[in-house]
């Protein structure tokens, strides 16, 4: 195994897009960031200098992070951030994982433009499960705002009204074609006739899932969350932010160019949404003539087509390798998730619905980060007053969670709770999605882990015939799954991992909102079960 260092400089940068020049934050100048490639078994080292205005931290999504929690990187839960002017070293293994994760900011809203992609290939002499593609491309989906994106978090956040809509989705930074100024940039993804390729897409938009698609070419889906699943051919993947799909595509078409396209799948009933498309070229080589008309666009599903997203979680499915899910279930959870409005004296803190603030929770508790120290660092050292451990293992109160339901049944409460789990404990989360305000999908990401999906499903999850339904010959492995719209997930895994680990929606407004939680995993018995200590440069308060 090999061991890789490198030097992240987080700073200021002017570019331009959209017709507009303006500041962005990026690591080394670069946006998207470097990519990084390692093997399964590989050590990362990476130093983060901090030469911009705003705090940062790195998080390395999906990276289980064995051992060595405090590498994972979100701000106030695993460190505090790193100062302007400060630095840390990132250092972990990677440990039986193979495909495509990524990198991002997990501080404020920067991780807009901070963000970069990290595949992870077999241990040298190991092969891919498939055969081996000629070409290797990330494909990073993101999303792009005109005004400051820290402007933007704060209007969302000071006012508790919706965040403004992004003005362009992009496809690695370029909002590609069919926007404005934008045709000099389109990233150009160039293939020989015959060749099979391998796109890792990975979805770093802030606020949308994002269906992706390729005229005239059909992906065949080999990997999810740097896990394998039985391979399926499809048209048209959804992602959702934090997620990563490999696809395979064989460029067996006549040679020009085809457009590869990404737009969102909102699901929020009334809710406001980006519905503009952007787009890539996949151009092979030794074009014929017709290469000057211009390429195809591929038919994307319509922004609300839950069917086809529902299609497509449901043809997930992992591989036997993946280790068996657990039978016998040791803590059985049950979380709901979901907007809600607290009110609010009138002013311009109340620009939610009827002078409300959105707050967002789970089991009705909105979610605060300490600012003292971070979460890891006080169980540590056992520093007393900055976390509880009292988050409710079920809702405080039951209804019918996906009906028409009102206010002053669910009044969000503000708090740090956590949630301890023994080492080796065999954990069951359902997630019910709630509709106190709206019903719409959530996205939700555990840290420093991955997980079985055993069901999936609409309405009020039962608990006696929906689990008779449950999948444990085969269920999809992930670090981010969507509880989808009105409906439910249930995930299961082992608390291997000793640390605090942070539970959220990918969606960042709802994460400014309070929609997370943490565990703490206590340590097993011997070195293999207990955490590192703190490394000496770890950031302080
Ligand atoms: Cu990709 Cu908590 O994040």
């Amino acid at each position: 195994a090999e061991s890789h260092k490198h030097d992240f400089t987080v700073q200021q940068t002017r570019v331009t897009r959209l017709c507009r020049t303006k500041n962005i934050i990026t690591v080394n100048g670069q946006f998207p960031g470097p990519t990084l490639t390692v093997r399964n078994g590989d050590t990362v080292v990476v130093t983060v200098v901090n030469r911009a205005r705003y705090n940062v931290t790195i998080h390395w999504h999906g990276i289980r992070q064995m051992r060595t929690p405090w590498a994972d990187g979100p701000e106030y839960v695993t460190q505090c951030p790193i100062r302007p002017g400060g630095s840390y070293t990132y250092r972990f293994t990677i440990e039986n994982q193979e495909g495509t994760l990524w990198w991002h900011a997990h501080s404020k809203w920067l991780r807009a433009t901070v963000y970069g992609a990290l595949v992870i290939l077999p241990k040298q002499g190991s092969n891919f499960p498939f055969s081996l593609p000629q070409k290797d491309f990330p494909v990073i989906l993101g999303e792009w705002w005109n005004r400051d994106i820290i402007a933007v978090q704060r209007q969302a956040q000071f006012t508790g009204a919706a965040p403004n809509i992004s003005d362009a989705y992009t496809i690695n930074g370029q909002p590609g074609d069919l926007y404005r100024c934008s045709t000099q940039g389109t990233v150009k993804y160039s293939v020989n006739p015959g060749e099979s390729v391998l796109l890792r897409v990975i979805n770093a938009a802030l606020n949308q899932q994002l269906f992706f698609s390729v005229a005239n070419h059909m992906l065949t889906v080999v990997g999810i969350d740097a896990t394998y699943n039985k391979p399926f051919t499809t048209n048209v993947i959804m992602v959702g932010p934090g997620q990563t799909t490999n696809v395979i595509l064989t460029a067996n078409q006549s040679p020009r160019q085809y457009y590869m396209a990404a737009r969102a799948y909102a699901t929020v009933r009334n809710g406001q949404f980006d519905n503009t498309t952007t787009t890539a070229i996949l151009e092979y080589k030794n074009l014929n003539s017709g290469a000057n008309s211009r390429p195809l666009l591929p038919q994307l599903p319509a922004f609300n087509d839950t069917a086809t997203a529902t299609a497509f979680a449901n043809r997930l499915r992992g591989v036997p390798n993946n280790n068996r899910v657990p039978n016998q279930i040791d803590e059985n959870l049950f979380f709901t998730v979901g907007l809600g409005l607290v009110n609010c004296t009138r002013g311009p803190r109340c620009q939610g619905p009827n002078n409300t603030r959105f707050a967002a929770s789970m089991n009705n508790i909105s979610f605060v980060l300490p600012r003292r120290t971070s979460l890891l660092q006080a169980y540590y050292q056992k520093i007393p007053g900055i976390y509880t451990l009292d988050f409710p293992r079920v809702p405080p109160v039951q209804f019918d969670y996906t009906g028409n339901v009102s206010r002053g049944l669910w009044q969000p409460r503000f708090g740090t709770k956590l949630y301890k789990l023994k080492f080796g404990s065999n954990v069951q989360i359902v997630l019910q999605d709630t509709a106190i305000f709206s019903t719409e999908d959530h996205p939700i990401h555990l840290h420093g882990y991955h997980f079985w999906v055993v069901g999936q499903g609409f309405g009020n999850f039962n608990a006696q015939t929906d689990t008779a339904n449950f999948n444990l010959n085969d269920p999809p492995v992930r670090n981010t799954i969507d509880v989808p719209v009105g409906g439910w997930t249930v995930i299961r895994f082992v608390a291997d991992n000793p640390g605090v680990w942070l539970f959220h929606c990918h969606i960042d407004s709802h994460l400014a909102w309070g929609l997370a939680m943490a565990f703490i995993v206590e340590n097993g018995i011997g070195e293999k079960q207990t955490m590192e200590p703190p490394p000496p440069d770890l950031p302080q308060c």
